[in-house]
């Protein structure tokens, strides 16, 4: 796709930026619909935010993703908020509407549409073990606790930053069953009747730890979930696998949320097998899944 006078730009703000995998994936989406459209990262270091979201405007961008270290910091600089994005305290994407921005938080969402997609699972009246009580988490949670799940439980190594997670959402779902663990023993109590177990913490990803699941305690029917992406076969993922137990890999919530972003831009259905496919080629990695590419 040639850039020319009439392309629509979007953009990426975050500080680091290099490492994002975004621009491979909008593009190569851009360029498989046909769209005239291009996306691009930029640097943007937290004093110059302001700035920037003002330029969203100047140069009448069609929208951007937001990332590290912004996505809190960025709600007061734009028009509207979207409900489920106020309540998470976090934009990750951003659409121009003539001027007037409006952002949302794709994270939650993309996240369970993976989960739907790729293994037909959603929360509803289900039992979901949430390790982590952070940024991914917190988005995790909520979207989760929209969807009427029977149970909730966060697992956090400082428990008492999961506790003050779950006081914060539970009293609007009265009829999901919210607790607080730490990672120790305590979660094995939970395991047994966990139907989603997901992953959200940093542990897993290279030299980091791995995540403390008591694996012996959890029914055969249990899905393990992780959002850690690289690497795509972290240590959480292989023990599950050697046990038979069905898994849902880190690269399905980064292509879902950034098929939501693309839905919100172009109005367009987005690509996702091509989105796929494209990440995991910047990844290094082959898709070997044997339906790849047939769910256009
Ligand atoms: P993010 O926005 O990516 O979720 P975050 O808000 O910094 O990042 O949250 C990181 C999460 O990973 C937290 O749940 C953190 O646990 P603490 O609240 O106890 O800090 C968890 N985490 C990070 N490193 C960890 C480790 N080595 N062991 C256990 N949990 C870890």
């Amino acid at each position: 796709m040639i850039t020319t006078g009439t392309t629509r730009v979007v953009g990426i703000f975050g500080d680091p930026i290099e490492h994002s995998l975004s621009p491979v994936i909008q593009n190569a989406a851009f360029a498989a619909a046909g769209l005239d459209y291009t996306y691009v990262p930029f640097h943007v270091i937290p004093k110059d935010l302001a700035a920037a979201v003002q330029s969203i405007r100047a140069l009448d961008l069609a929208g951007v993703n937001i990332t590290i270290p912004h996505k809190e910091a960025v709600l007061p600089l734009i028009d509207q908020v979207d409900d489920v994005a106020e309540e998470i305290g976090a934009v990750n994407t951003i659409i121009n509407r003539k001027g007037r921005l409006v952002g949302y938080n794709t994270d939650g969402v993309g996240y369970l549409l993976s989960l739907r997609d790729e293994l037909g699972f959603t929360p509803r009246g289900k039992n979901i073990v949430i390790i982590g009580a952070g940024g991914a988490a917190r988005a995790i949670f909520y979207t989760t606790l929209l969807d009427a799940p029977a149970s909730v439980v966060v697992a956090n190594r400082t428990p008492e930053r999961a506790k003050a997670l779950i006081d914060e959402f539970s009293p609007r779902f009265p009829e999901v069953a919210v607790s607080s663990a730490g990672l120790g023993p305590g979660l094995s109590g939970y395991a047994a009747s966990a139907d989603l177990v997901v992953n959200t913490t940093s542990l897993g990803m290279m030299g980091a730890g791995e995540v403390p699941l008591p694996f012996d305690a959890l029914s055969r029917s249990a899905i393990v979930s992780d959002i850690v992406y690289k690497p795509l076969e972290t240590p959480l993922i292989t023990q599950a696998e050697e046990l038979g137990l069905r898994t849902h890999k880190g690269l399905g919530m980064l292509i879902r949320q950034g098929a939501v972003g693309f839905e919100l831009w172009t109005g367009r259905a987005a690509p996702v097998e091509i989105m796929r496919m494209a990440a995991m080629a910047a990844l290094g990695l082959t898709d070997e899944r044997p339906d790849k590419g047939m769910h256009e």
